[in-house]
């Protein structure tokens, strides 16, 4: 009687949360810059860390000198009110000193 040799391979593989990619992919206008926007640090340090000069100063959400304007993304905020309207969140615009990405993101700089 012939060998049969039942071969089992393993079950298509499920995503996991360690599968996921641990940042979002982050580019810059009009330079079209690109830098790994990670989603645990504030948007202008990843910014930094990919070599982009941005213009910063307090780095804590209040002098608005890092304001620019999400052309595409999400982002969410650590601290309860960043230096920001109602209105203009509305429109787009992000410090990123204090923005922390959800998705990726494109950022127009300035106001
Ligand atoms: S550097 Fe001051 S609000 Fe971002």
């Amino acid at each position: 009687m012939p060998h049969t040799m039942v071969r089992h391979f393993p079950a298509t593989p499920r995503m996991t949360p360690s599968d996921t990619p641990p940042f979002f992919t982050g580019r810059t206008e009009p330079f079209d810059q690109p830098f790994d926007a990670w989603p645990q640090q504030p948007l202008l340090l990843s910014m930094e860390q990919g070599g982009i000069d941005w213009p910063s100063s307090c780095r804590n959400g209040t002098c608005r000198t890092c304001i620019g304007q999400l052309v595409s993304g999400q982002v969410r905020y650590e601290i309860e009110w960043p230096g920001l309207t109602k209105e203009e969140q509305e429109e787009g615009y992000v410090l990123p000193c204090v923005a922390h990405p959800c998705s990726d993101v494109v950022l127009r700089e300035g106001y």
